[in-house]
């Protein structure tokens, strides 16, 4: 936390008693002081000076304390977004339980972060591939056949399953995605289909499933070539037969879903290893779409590099464009991680050109920089501490989402934060 006070005993007072109870202290003495170190450093939860603080990292919990305790001060510092307000004389107790309130109230920034990572519904691109997609798309939506999307990762998978849905007679009822891959195959059973209370231990109370919840809607089976063997049939006997029965129930009931799958492994090939039924291969392969990696698609890149151009500008309000220097080193890319490796960059390099110019060599040492290497001695580079800054300003001081930006993991950021 940030501790701005002016009253030099107040501080010291303060400091040491929340540094004893456990809190990560750093006091300022003056608000140009606390200014400064704010522009550098996000903090959780800031005692004092209020309107500066909530423009500078609007997450934060703001807790005043003031020597003028009138109704209009109260007034004004909560219109003002205060988490609470402390008169003084106060007492130390009180303080303590104000700052842990403030603490538990705080969002996670995870949560913040994980939002923009939602596909979203718009597909660029007019390359010849891309067409095919959009043709088999469009007649394949407003039926009710189950798809199979295939494509390596990050070619907007999720994507075309949204807009199927989007543009069937279903899309006002749900849409539900499954993450078939990070779901343990002991819980995708009641995850899908649900569980009576005390079905196993720990159920505590019903719970439905999500082929239930989709009902009438669609779901969507990410990762369709990760379910195990065993649960493969589950999955089969439910295409078959349209009907749930959720664990520790005695009798099944009809859902009306859609279904549409997604892998990024080669199915046929799983058949063919034998580590996917074909029966249910066959189930689900009824229309397939496979989605083109981008480096089969070169002329979709700078249409879709444009594209998150202009929606990062919008987002963190800079102004970049690319040097037509930059042009052909992005088409020329083998894109292993496709339209997300792409999205990724472009984020990365608008919010961190230097000059408004992505050029050549920053896409080049974006693209080969080593992204977590330890720095190569205890201090950081001057560029380096300015790029944090400037990232962590776009991003509101958000960690997750500059970690992202920078391409370093969370626990690098904090690293380097903390040598900062
Ligand atoms: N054609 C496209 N136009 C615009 N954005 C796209 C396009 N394709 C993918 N994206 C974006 O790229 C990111 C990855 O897309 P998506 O999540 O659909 O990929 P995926 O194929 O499901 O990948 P994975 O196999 O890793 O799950 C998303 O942010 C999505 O919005
Ligand atoms: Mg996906």
């Amino acid at each position: 936390m940030l501790l701005v006070e002016d009253d030099a005993s107040v501080r010291d007072t303060l400091t040491t008693f929340l540094e004893l109870e456990g809190f990560q202290v750093v006091a300022a003495a003056s608000s140009e002081a606390a200014f400064r170190l704010l522009a550098s450093e996000p903090y959780p939860v800031v005692l004092y000076i209020l309107e500066e603080a909530k423009r500078r990292n609007p997450g934060c919990m703001v807790v005043l304390m003031t020597g003028r305790g009138s109704m209009e001060t109260v007034v004004a510092a909560t219109r003002g977004g205060a988490f609470d307000y402390v008169a003084k004389p106060f007492d130390l107790d009180e303080i303590l339980s104000v700052l842990r309130r403030a603490v538990a109230a705080q969002d996670p920034d995870d949560a913040i972060a994980e939002e923009d990572d939602l596909p979203e519904s718009e597909m660029i691109g007019s390359s010849a591939p891309m067409v095919e997609v959009y043709k088999t798309l469009s007649r394949v939506a407003p039926t009710d056949s189950t798809v199979l999307i295939e494509g390596e990762t990050g070619t907007g998978k999720e994507v075309v399953a949204r807009l199927i849905h989007r543009n069937s007679a279903r899309a006002a009822m749900p849409f539900e995605p499954v993450d078939c891959g990070s779901v343990a195959s002991t819980l995708l059973e009641s995850e899908l289909f649900g569980a009576l209370r005390g079905a196993y231990t720990g159920a505590d109370r019903d719970r439905i499933g999500l082929l239930e919840s989709a009902h009438r809607g669609t779901v969507f089976l990410d990762e369709v070539g990760d379910i195990d063997p065993g649960f493969q049939l589950k999955l089969l006997r439910f295409l078959q037969e349209r009907e749930i029965r959720p664990l520790g129930a005695n009798k099944s009931r009809k859902v009306d879903v859609r279904v549409i799958a997604a892998s990024n492994k080669n199915l046929d090939g799983m058949v063919r290893d034998a580590r996917f039924r074909e029966d249910l291969y066959f189930r689900l392969n009824v229309v397939r779409i496979e989605l083109p990696p981008l480096r089969a698609r070169r002329g979709d890149v700078m249409l879709l590099a444009h594209f998150f151009l202009n929606k990062y500008n919008t987002l963190y309000g800079t102004e970049t464009r690319f040097h037509p220097s930059a042009v052909p080193v992005l088409e020329s890319f083998s894109w292993p991680g496709n339209v997300r490796q792409l999205q990724h960059l472009v984020e990365r390099l608008t919010v961190l050109a230097e000059d408004k110019r992505i050029r050549a060599e920053d896409v080049d040492r974006a693209l080969h920089q080593p992204t977590d290497a330890a720095p190569p001695s205890e201090s950081l580079a001057d560029k380096e501490i300015e790029q944090i800054q400037r990232v962590l300003q776009a991003t509101a001081g958000n960690k997750a989402k500059a970690a992202r930006i920078l391409g370093i993991e969370r626990k690098t950021l904090y690293r380097k934060l903390s040598k900062m």
